[in-house]
């Protein structure tokens, strides 16, 4: 990142104009790629009871697909009753309508469904990107039924420069927050500076049990980061997650 870049940015997403370029230019659809579409599958399906077995006659919420429905095709193959819901209109009609997928587009506040409605949600690479994490995740609990399963892969790295290399894989904390809130607070990237430990507090705190997480570590290993001065305030865990997949289970006497 480079702060005058990143804060001239910010500005010029104040006009209606870049931000709908932005937005359209935006290319989000990775889940169309049937071999990322497929890990993410396993790695997701692992942490809902059951496995993709457990997805046979289960409702299925997705958060934030954009223009990639493979995760949901899948879901759709293995017996699921598939729903979506984006904040932006990415998607293509007839692939919505050849995988039957209930796909809403809205603001983000609300999920316009019932409470309890789902056996299962799930996301991939979206928590990072919610100007409101807690709210959402209150939203997905509340359309979860008692006993289901919140399972999303949140990527921890920085999405501007190096991912792997320990002096930028993790940038973004080199700022202090007004910083920061000057570089990002109208882009997609500003709440991307919460880490696994923030994560698991807000799926506690919204009603989520039995939260787990797997981890996917540094290439660079710990000693590497361990150098970078800015991170002294972070600590060991938190630094070793630079993917996670976080699960929890929506508790019972929330519901
Ligand atoms: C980085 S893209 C990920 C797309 C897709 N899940 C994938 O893995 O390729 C983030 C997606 O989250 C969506 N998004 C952002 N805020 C959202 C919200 N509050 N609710 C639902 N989707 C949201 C964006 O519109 C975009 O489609």
């Amino acid at each position: 990142m480079f702060p005058p870049r990143d804060v001239a940015l910010n500005l010029l997403m104040a006009v209606g104009a870049v931000r709908a370029r932005a937005e359209a230019r935006h290319v989000t659809g990775v889940m169309d790629d049937p071999g990322l579409a497929a890990a993410m599958f396993a790695r997701l399906t692992e942490r809902v009871p059951g496995g993709v077995d457990g997805l046979r006659g289960a409702r299925v919420l997705e958060l934030g697909p954009g223009q990639g429905l493979g995760l949901l095709g899948r879901a759709r193959d293995a017996g699921a009753r598939c729903s979506a819901f984006d904040v932006a209109d990415y998607a293509d009609p007839s692939t919505v309508a050849g995988l039957g997928v209930d796909l809403r587009v809205g603001p983000a506040a609300h999920l316009p469904w019932a409470d309890a409605t789902f056996d299962v949600v799930w996301s991939s690479s979206v928590l990072e990107h919610l100007r409101d994490p807690a709210a959402m995740l209150a939203e997905a609990r509340r359309v979860l039924r008692p006993g289901g399963v919140h399972v999303a892969y949140v990527d921890l790295e920085s999405h501007h420069g190096g991912r792997r290399e320990a002096a930028t894989m993790y940038d973004f904390l080199r700022y202090p927050q007004w910083m920061w809130d000057l570089m990002t607070s109208r882009r997609s990237i500003w709440v991307n500076r919460l880490r696994r430990s923030d994560w698991e507090r807000l799926f506690r705190a919204t009603a989520f049990d039995e939260v787990v997480v797997d981890v996917d570590e540094p290439p660079c290993g710990l000693a590497a980061l361990r150098e970078q001065r800015y991170l002294d305030a972070v600590d060991d865990e938190d630094l070793l997650a630079r993917r996670i997949v976080i699960a929890g289970r929506a508790s019972p006497q929330a519901g």
